[in-house]
């Protein structure tokens, strides 16, 4: 069945359901749209809970993927969205940022002829993020933006590269969608106190802990060292846990975590209210980076290198590298002594993604390439 300018829009993983409560809006305001769940994420914690926070309408089709090894779970994407976009031929297929999820449906669609736009595109990490090797979100964001026709990208930096690496393309730097859905929330998060794992005692004297990627956690030695390293915090933390974490926790066995408090993955709006008075914010996360940069919030990032790179020139974000983990309760109190400079809760101006309009500038960028190729 052909829909005449319909829009598909793919999404599965936790970021991308967060990411597509703006888009799928913006995008129906100018096309019939069809959204699409990958299935990647499936825990309700990690998944739906941002569905019903954010009020993302049920998916039109859900592909069941699952969990897998990357190779197999990549592949079950890609053979399901193929059978999805020949039963519905959609104009245009719009992916969001470098997962599993969004090279698997970016393949399918440009395999069977329908051109791809990509959300958070020409973001690179120079050294590839795994000492040499290539970081699999780093593999997945290079083959899209290799095959998209429409790139949008969330700073001027990633519009450069792109610019560079495909003349071929439309490249337009849009903002970040992340930053739209932040604005949008923040006049209903819930107050901290309301947090349960929150304690009232602390004030703002915390640290809001994330740690999630397959190059730190499933990495033994590293983990054990920045566990051992986060068990000195100058300050308590709270430290929801993703279920591939818990996993590699478990197989650690007994880790001291001092004064972290560990809970169940929280939903956006608990975390954004969390991070939002955190006295700073640790983690792996590039959501986290961000947020906590537009939060005003001392972020410390425990990776070698960040494809967030303003938000390390800013200031607001700085490297702590897993190998150099030991130097975390230092960098705690040095990123908590140095709040409050320059008027601003963390003293930097968070321009570097946009302001908050990315959705709309997608949205209407896409409808002029819907009428460009009607009209052909
Ligand atoms: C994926 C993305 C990453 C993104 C992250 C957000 C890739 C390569 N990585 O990583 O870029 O930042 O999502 O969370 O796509 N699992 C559950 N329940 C779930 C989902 C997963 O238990 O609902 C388990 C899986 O069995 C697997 C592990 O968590 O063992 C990791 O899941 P996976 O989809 O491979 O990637 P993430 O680590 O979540």
């Amino acid at each position: 069945m052909t829909r005449d300018g319909t829009i598909a829009l793919f999404f599965g993983t936790r970021p991308q359901v967060i990411k597509a409560s703006v888009l799928w809006e913006a995008l129906a305001r100018v096309a019939p749209v069809l959204a699409i769940d990958t299935g990647q994420h499936y825990d309700y914690q990690l998944h739906q809970v941002h569905y019903d926070q954010l009020g993302v309408r049920p998916p039109n089709a859900h592909l069941g993927a699952g969990s897998a090894s990357h190779a197999r779970q990549t592949a079950a994407m890609a053979a399901a969205a193929e059978d999805w976009l020949v039963a519905h031929a959609p104009r245009f297929v719009v992916v969001i940022g470098d997962t599993n999820s969004t090279v698997a449906c970016a393949l399918a669609a440009a395999k069977v002829g329908i051109p791809v736009a990509h959300v958070e595109a020409g973001l690179r990490l120079s050294g590839g993020g795994g000492g040499g090797a290539l970081i699999p979100e780093e593999v997945n964001r290079r083959r899209v933006d290799a095959i998209a026709t429409v790139l949008f990208a969330p700073s001027r930096r990633a519009e450069e590269i792109l610019r560079r690496e495909r003349p071929d393309a439309a490249v337009h730097f849009v903002g970040d969608v992340a930053y739209d859905v932040l604005q949008r929330t923040l006049p209903r998060l819930p107050s901290v106190a309301a947090v349960p794992v929150y304690d009232r005692g602390w004030g703002s004297e915390f640290v809001f802990v994330t740690l999630h990627r397959a190059e730190l956690v499933d990495d033994a030695e590293k983990l054990a060292g920045v566990m051992r390293a986060l068990a000195e915090s100058p300050l308590p933390g709270i430290f929801p846990v993703h279920p591939r974490t818990a996993r590699a926790l478990e197989r650690l066995g007994n880790v001291p975590i001092g004064r972290l408090r560990r809970c169940e993955p929280l939903g956006y709006l608990e975390s954004i209210a969390l991070l939002r008075h955190a006295a700073a914010a640790v983690t792996d996360s590039g959501g986290v980076q961000r947020e906590a940069y537009w939060l005003g919030v001392p972020c410390l990032t425990v990776r070698d290198e960040s494809e967030w790179v303003e938000t390390l020139e800013s200031g607001a974000n700085r490297l702590v590298a897993p190998a150099a983990a030991r130097e975390l309760p230092g960098a705690i109190r040095g990123a908590v002594a140095g709040r409050g400079r320059a008027g601003q809760r963390g003293g930097w101006d968070p321009v570097a993604y946009g302001d908050g309009g990315a959705a709309e500038r997608i949205a209407t960028i896409l409808a002029a390439c819907l009428s460009s190729s009607a009209s052909k």
